[in-house]
């Protein structure tokens, strides 16, 4: 696997591949590689000539400096799992030689970026967008791929690329989950052995609102969960909406929409975690 480091490396490497007609998969990521991302470059690999892993802890993205500061880094091991499964590039920069200078750049993604996790986090879809960008410019992509798990992230970056014409194809990959339902993610790893116990009923009450939803109105439906949710006292739910899968605006009743989703993230200890499902 060949390591890059600077903007100047990854643009000459990858204008070489460029030049023979190879396509280009991309798995831009955060680190501490788990199956998850396992996954997607798996399919990557499938799909493309040449498949590209990006690591960078993009700090524009946090806003909160203690989960920057906490944020799992696994670097050594995170090289061995792409070794391991014959990853081509990957692109690892420092911070200085990403964002040498501050970054100003505003998108303006009407209410995508306001709703759900936009009411909690300010500026986090701002700093996925601009990073996420920098990247497609850098690693030229044929295709990138993105986990349903980040399902905000996800509309966010396909309407990004739309709304500038990008020539990259979005590709969404399932969540993949741990055989108890819990959704993987890097930032599992801070959970407790308790916590680890209780982190599944999240999937599993979603499953069970699925099951009833339609039977249900959509406020009783959103009502039943937050009251399944809420009886664990260790989970402290943020928010539980079931929104329009486009538009992510919550929906009133179960025929306005062509597809529906309910959104969830809650506190678990030091831990927030989030997940969705399709409703239909
Ligand atoms: O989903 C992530 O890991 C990050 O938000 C991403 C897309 C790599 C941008 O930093």
């Amino acid at each position: 696997m060949k390591i890059l480091k600077t903007i100047a490396q990854a643009e000459q490497y990858i204008d070489d591949i460029k030049s023979q007609s190879k396509a280009i998969g991309f798995v831009p990521t955060m680190g501490a590689l788990h199956s998850g991302h396992i996954s997607l470059l798996k399919r990557a690999t499938i799909e493309n000539d040449v498949v590209a892993c990006s690591i960078f802890v993009n700090p524009i993205q946090f806003n909160n400096p203690d989960d920057l500061k906490n944020y799992p880094r696994t670097i050594d091991d995170d090289i061995q799992k792409l070794e391991e499964i014959e990853c081509d590039i990957l692109f690892y920069p420092e911070v200085k030689e990403v964002y040498p200078e501050p970054v100003f750049d505003k998108y303006n993604f009407g209410q995508l970026d306001k709703v759900l996790e936009g009411k909690f986090r300010p500026g986090h879809f701002n700093g996925v967008a601009v990073i996420v960008r920098k990247l497609f410019e850098i690693i030229q992509p044929d295709r990138a791929y993105f986990g349903m798990k980040d399902y905000q992230q996800l509309r966010i970056i396909q309407t990004m690329t739309e709304n500038l014409e990008l020539p990259v194809q979005i590709i969404p990959c399932p969540t993949l989950r741990e055989k108890n339902g819990l959704a993987m993610s890097s930032r599992n790893v801070r959970l407790t052995a308790k916590e680890r116990l209780i982190a599944p009923s999240i999937y599993r009450i979603l499953v069970e609102l699925k099951k009833k939803a339609t039977a249900l109105s959509v406020a009783e439906a959103e009502s039943w969960a937050l009251s399944q949710l809420n009886n664990f006292k260790e989970l402290k739910v943020e928010y539980l909406e079931i929104v329009d899968s486009k538009t992510l605006l919550p929906v009133k009743d179960w025929k306005g929409s062509d597809g529906v989703v309910v959104c969830v993230a809650v506190h678990l200890g030091y831990v927030r975690l989030i997940d969705n499902l399709i409703i239909f």
